[in-house]
């Protein structure tokens, strides 16, 4: 049974021992941006990081006080340490372009660390608009995170060892496709069927927020083979990601809270998940798992029509970008 695929290789892998954090000097004369360093396991991996001794560490955070709280407590970790607070909302496409064009002053980037995420929960719940018009947990888990890494990549390619990281999920294995594979069906595009409100589910949104973020990591991969690029899935992890849960207090809700507490991480260890694909010196690796390289179960994915979602929804990716910035995909 815990030998079986998921839901087993979630329990068998939320058991397994992770490595240790990796330890030395493995950041020296690197510029590290990580997003959404100011909570959960960004703020873990964070700490971490500072003892790495990177040259410079950028939290880019949309909190600029709860940033500037953490690097005044990493300086305590590292007085050495060399670190920017920068503001970035995801969910506004202004402030993505806006810290992009500020971050130009460091010159180049050695990692760039897409941690931020939202989760809207797995029970019914409003479908939300950006002022940006996209559907939020598709603008910030999906589309600000690849507008972030496209808009970064002049940057990246200054290093001489450029690493780019995705936060994925192992949620990712069970995303449904029915929407994507409507949406190819009559025509709709993908984007705006993840933007259509009348198709918009709830329970599955973040599923297919990480599905869509492993389409999307998997054809970086090929593009850039300069770049080392790693979607790591920390695990279930006691963070705030369940901020937007309305738990009550009901048998079920009770139930869900043993649950999580018998199978979570702490945040301290599912960071760890980051710091090994940060010292990480292989290649790219489309899946990261409990500290290594991972085999995704997402059978649709490797399927002919998920194959060819994929290369769709990355060209629809592309052009959704040219509009949004004009001439930054022009490397991708
Ligand atoms: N926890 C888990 O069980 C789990 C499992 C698999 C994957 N993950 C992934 O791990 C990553 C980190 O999540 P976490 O568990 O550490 O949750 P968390 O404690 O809620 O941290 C999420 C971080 O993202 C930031 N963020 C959210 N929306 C943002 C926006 N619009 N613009 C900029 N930053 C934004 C948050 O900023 P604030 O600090 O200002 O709130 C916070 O720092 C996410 O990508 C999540 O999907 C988590």
């Amino acid at each position: 049974m815990f030998g079986g695929p998921y839901p087993w290789s979630f329990y068998r892998g939320q058991w397994t021992p992770l490595p240790p954090a990796p330890k030395g000097d493995y950041l020296k004369g690197k510029i590290v941006v990580i997003t959404g360093a100011t909570s959960g396991i960004g703020l873990e991996a964070t700490k971490e990081f500072a003892k790495a001794s990177p040259e410079q560490l950028i939290l880019a955070v949309r909190s600029t006080d709860a940033g500037e709280k953490l690097l005044n407590e990493i300086r305590k970790l590292n007085p050495k340490v060399q670190g920017k607070v920068m503001y970035l909302d995801l969910t506004e496409l202004q402030s993505v372009k806006d810290f992009s064009a500020a971050v130009k002053e460091f010159g180049r980037i050695d990692l760039l660390i897409n941690n931020a995420g939202i989760n809207p929960n797995f029970d019914e719940g409003p479908y939300v608009v950006t002022k940006d018009g996209y559907e939020r947990t598709f603008q910030t888990n999906v589309l600000s995170t690849f507008l972030t890494t496209a808009l970064l990549l002049p940057l990246l390619k200054q290093s001489s060892e450029p690493k780019v990281i995705f936060t994925g999920s192992d949620v990712h294995h069970i995303a449904p496709s029915d929407l994507i594979e409507g949406a190819i069906a009559i025509g709709q595009g993908i984007i705006n069927a993840y933007n259509d409100e009348s198709k918009y589910r709830n329970p599955t949104r973040y599923y297919e927020s990480k599905q869509l973020l492993q389409m999307l990591s998997r054809t970086l991969i090929k593009r850039l083979p300069t770049i080392t690029i790693i979607n790591t899935n920390p695990g279930l992890a006691m963070t705030n990601l369940g901020r937007e849960f309305n738990i009550g207090f009901s048998p079920r809700a009770i139930g869900g809270i043993i649950w999580f507490l018998l199978f979570a991480r702490s945040a301290g260890k599912a960071a760890r998940c980051l710091t090994t694909t940060a010292a990480w010196q292989g290649g790219s690796q489309d899946y990261w798992s409990e500290g290594v390289p991972a085999a995704s179960e997402n059978t649709y994915l490797y399927s002919g029509k998920g194959i060819r979602a994929t290369q769709l929804f990355y060209d629809e990716m592309l052009k959704e970008l040219e509009k949004i910035s004009p001439e930054c995909t022009t490397e991708l």
